[in-house]
């Protein structure tokens, strides 16, 4: 035990140093590496922790072809993906066919004709996954996606859409930053996805089902397009019941912020002096009506603008998503960073400060903070990413 104190004391000491090199070394993954990430909030009541532990159960279940898997899957479990509720290990890949700028996507799509998602896995009566047309030498942007953390997601569901409104509208007014309110085509606001495309936790786990394990439900009755043709897996019918559904979406959105400690007055004064906090909004408002009733009426504190953001060229996937174009992001949720391996929606940048730099590129609206950033003093820098490596 002293000498793992002694260790995070010189880890902790060598991250307000600036010391880094090593990215095996960034200190705040080491500091609580082994706190627990798939906690529920704390207050629910006995039926919500019910549904909570249902859908927990759920959430790690292997999926076999008997229960519907495929016919085309990237994985079989949610956990594969949001291991300990946390960040990959498991992706989704992409592939989509750019115009000349290398971002913007072509109004056909000839060489992912069942979408941009690479389905790597098939399962009889398949006979093949999906995959880029063999031999087309279209010009694709490929990029990867790793499953992000579900954690703490409870708490943008519960934000109040007139928060996410009013935010807007202060970007806007002073002009910083620009973010757009991601709009569902049915009007609704997008809140899920890393371009937000969905609208609340249970369609996320519906779509989840059905994307990444060809498991069908009352919410998406039909299997995803395949090269095969095929409308049904050797499971017949609709594969998942909508209390299924509902008990995943219910454990999501009961999962807590991992826990939050040492955060320092001078490191949030540096997160504001780099306008870190004019996307990462610290705090949003939350509804009166949000369920599990202790998110009701509370700050939810989220370190995003729930907004989409034009992130430039070199982040640009070439993915245009409901109201998201080939170039924006949904602000990032700052939370539980800690026990991340890489950062950014890629995992590109294996440190903090990297993935502040990589913020900045060709017509990013990040980077008059990135400029920000760098005019900090060393000791500005470090108690910044000490700052956000412990949200
Ligand atoms: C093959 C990997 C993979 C599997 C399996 C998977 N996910 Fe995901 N998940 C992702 C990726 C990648 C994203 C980002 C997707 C996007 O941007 O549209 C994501 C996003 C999410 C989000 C939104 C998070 C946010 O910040 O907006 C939720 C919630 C979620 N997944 C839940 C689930 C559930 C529930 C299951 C199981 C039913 C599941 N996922 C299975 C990879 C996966
Ligand atoms: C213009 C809005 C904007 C500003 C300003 C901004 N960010 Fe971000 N940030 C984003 C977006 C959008 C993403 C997601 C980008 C992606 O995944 O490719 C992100 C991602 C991140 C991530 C990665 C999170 C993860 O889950 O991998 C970190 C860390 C981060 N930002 C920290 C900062 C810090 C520190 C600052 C200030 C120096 C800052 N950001 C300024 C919009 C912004």
């Amino acid at each position: 035990m002293r000498v793992l104190i002694t260790t995070v004391f010189f880890v902790a000491l060598a991250a307000l140093v600036g010391c880094s090199g090593d990215p095996e070394a960034t200190p705040p993954l080491r500091l609580v590496r082994e706190d627990p990430t798939n906690l529920p909030l704390r207050g629910l009541t006995d039926e919500e922790q019910a549904g909570f532990t249902r859908g927990d159960v759920l959430f790690d279940r292997e999926h076999l072809p008997s229960q519907g898997l495929g016919p085309v899957y990237i994985r079989t479990s949610c956990a594969s993906c949001h291991a300990r509720d946390g960040r990959g290990p498991g992706l989704v890949e992409r592939a989509i066919e750019v115009g000349e700028d290398g971002f913007t996507p072509l109004p056909v799509q000839a060489a992912m004709p069942y979408g941009p998602v690479l389905r790597p896995y098939y399962v009889a009566p398949a006979t093949r996954s999906i995959d880029v047309v063999a031999g087309s030498t279209a010009r694709l942007l490929r990029s990867v996606r790793i499953g992000p953390a579900v954690f703490g997601r409870s708490w943008m569901e519960a934000i109040d859409e007139a928060e996410v409104v009013r935010v807007a509208a202060d970007e806007a007014r002073v002009g910083r930053v620009h973010g757009r309110v991601p709009r569902l085509a049915d009007g609704r606001l997008g809140r899920f996805g890393l371009k937000s495309r969905v609208a609340t936790l249970e369609d996320f786990a519906a779509d989840a089902f059905r994307g990444d394990m060809g498991l069908t439900s009352p919410v998406f009755p039909t299997e995803v397009a395949n090269p095969d043709g095929l409308t049904d897996d050797g499971r017949p019918g609709v594969d998942l019941t909508m209390d299924t559904v509902r008990d995943v979406g219910a454990y999501v959105a009961a999962l807590a912020i991992p826990r939050r400690e040492g955060l320092t007055a001078e490191g949030r004064a540096a997160f504001e002096r780099a306008r870190c906090s004019d996307c990462h909004t610290p705090s949003m408002r939350t509804r009166a009506d949000a369920r599990p009733r202790v998110l009701s009426s509370a700050n939810a504190e989220v370190f995003t603008d729930m907004l989409l953001h034009d992130m430039g060229r070199e982040l640009a996937d070439g993915s245009a998503e409901a109201g998201a174009g080939p170039r924006d992001w949904r602000t990032a949720p700052l939370m539980g960073l800690r026990h991340f391996r890489s950062f950014l929606h890629d995992g590109r940048a294996r440190t903090l400060e990297e993935a502040v730099r990589l913020h900045g590129g060709d017509g990013s609206d990040a980077n008059d903070s990135v400029a920000a950033f760098d005019r900090l003093s060393p000791t500005d820098r470090a108690l910044l990413l000490d700052y956000v490596g412990r949200l």
